[in-house]
């Protein structure tokens, strides 16, 4: 029998902590049948590489040893096999970062918190972009950390001039030395599906290396091998030259290229001092991620069928952008004033409603939705401050639904659309 646990005093982190909106959205979807869920950011049964994933296990070492404790770090071979893959998504000639520099950790979720953890301390600034991958709140508000918004151009873009502005003004209030990361999405961004020009990252460089070098510019490149067409021609800024000497942390992940059931990702940081601290406090929590898990992500890179099984997914998830995207057009969405760019990689699509509509959660819009049984996230969840974020974004998902679904939920959010015109 449960009791109510009212006289439990629970700890400040626990008070923080909020029902976290990325599992609440998958609760609905999970619980309700019939609702197309356009919203939840899973990936797509049918090319999860059960095949492989079966063979890796059925392949597993003689001694076992994969079924046993690992190391805290990571598979010191998958560790150089993500290092060669760094190197050789930057062209670069020699490695951006060996494996020494790699800590293998419990999905990219878990590197975000450990670099949080690791830099902040309560009250601490993070920069992030506007809008954000909106579950990066949970992380920075459940250690008390302020997320700020990054300044923006209509493009998408972090814009470096005005985020000189910003650090100087800081420094005015005597608040720059509280900002201790700068959190970016520089490949088909979650949500907007933009990716950071490389002329972007470099004046990036040069602004911080000019007033606040401390700052660890964190890269987050979980869509960066998804593309449709060809590979985003920008290098990761932890290989451009303006960046040398500044600390960077590139957090990948295994999720949306392989399966978010192994629960897999990593960080790659320049920075030595970070690997050791993050393992420190890693393994407070768990020493060392799932090790069978690492076998399997370590046998699909050593067989060669990583990159076979990407090179599907890339032209399966194409094909199914394209189907919501037609699907959308077609059912007369331009013509009710909303605005959208073809995704060209990632997993999700970004929308702009007409002038003056509310997709928020408490808005007609969102009821309409809702009635018609099909899922969005609200736009102004993924900014730093909800309050004064535009009320009319949508991001909608395309890597879950079979096309024949994501055209019927098209064609339901575009009945939506409609009844608020
Ligand atoms: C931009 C971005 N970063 C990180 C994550 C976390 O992914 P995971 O922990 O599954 O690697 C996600 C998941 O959707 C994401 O969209």
């Amino acid at each position: 029998m449960n009791i109510s646990g009212e006289n439990i005093r629970m700890s400040a982190a626990a008070n923080r902590s909020r029902e976290s909106v990325v599992a609440s959205l998958m609760a609905k979807a999970l619980a309700k049948p019939g609702i197309l869920s356009l919203a939840a950011g899973f990936t797509d049964n049918t090319v999860l590489p059960a095949t492989l994933v079966r063979e890796a296990v059925r392949n597993i070492p003689e001694n076992a040893s994969a079924l046993q404790y690992g190391s805290n770090q990571g598979r010191p071979a998958l560790r150089r096999s993500l290092a060669e893959k760094l190197r050789a998504l930057d062209g670069a000639k020699i490695a951006t970062v060996d494996a020494a520099g790699i800590v293998m950790t419990n999905g990219s979720q878990q590197s975000l918190y450990l670099l949080a953890q690791v830099l902040c301390d309560e009250g601490d600034i993070v920069f992030v972009e506007a809008p954000t991958y909106f579950v990066v709140f949970d992380v920075l508000s459940g250690l008390g950390i302020e997320a700020m918004s990054l300044p923006m151009d209509a493009r998408g873009q972090v814009d470096p001039e005005l985020l000189r502005e910003l650090l100087c003004r800081l420094r005015g209030e005597g608040r720059l030395n509280r900002v201790k990361m700068a959190y970016f999405i520089t490949y088909y961004s979650n949500p907007g599906g933009v990716s950071m020009e490389s002329g972007v990252k470099r004046e990036l460089g040069k602004v911080f290396s000019e007033i606040a070098p401390w700052v660890v510019a964190v890269e987050d490149t979980a869509y960066r091998e998804l593309y449709f067409s060809s590979p985003h021609p920008a290098q990761s800024i932890l290989a451009l030259p303006e960046w040398k000497g500044l600390p960077v942390a590139l957090t990948g992940s295994f999720s949306k290229c392989f399966s978010p059931g192994i629960r897999l990702g990593y960080f790659a940081t320049n920075v030595p001092k970070i690997v050791e601290k993050s393992l420190n406090i890693k393994a407070q929590q768990d020493f060392g991620s799932a090790n069978l898990s690492q076998w399997i992500a370590e046998y699909a890179f050593a067989s060669g069928k990583f990159d076979t099984l990407v090179a599907g997914l890339r032209m399966h998830y194409a094909g199914k952008a394209r189907a919501l995207s037609d699907e959308l057009a077609f059912g007369g969405l331009r013509k009710t004033g909303w605005k959208w760019n073809d995704p060209d990689g990632g997993l999700l699509m970004w929308l702009r409603g007409p002038e003056g509509l509310n997709t928020g959660a408490d808005g007609d819009f969102c009821r309409e939705c809702i009635d018609r049984e099909v899922l969005y996230v609200p736009g102004a969840i993924c900014y730093a401050d909800p309050e004064s974020a535009p009320k009319g974004n949508v991001r909608l998902s395309f890597g879950t639904l079979p096309a024949k679904d994501l055209r019927e939920g098209a064609r339901r959010f575009c009945a939506a659309a409609k009844a608020c015109k």
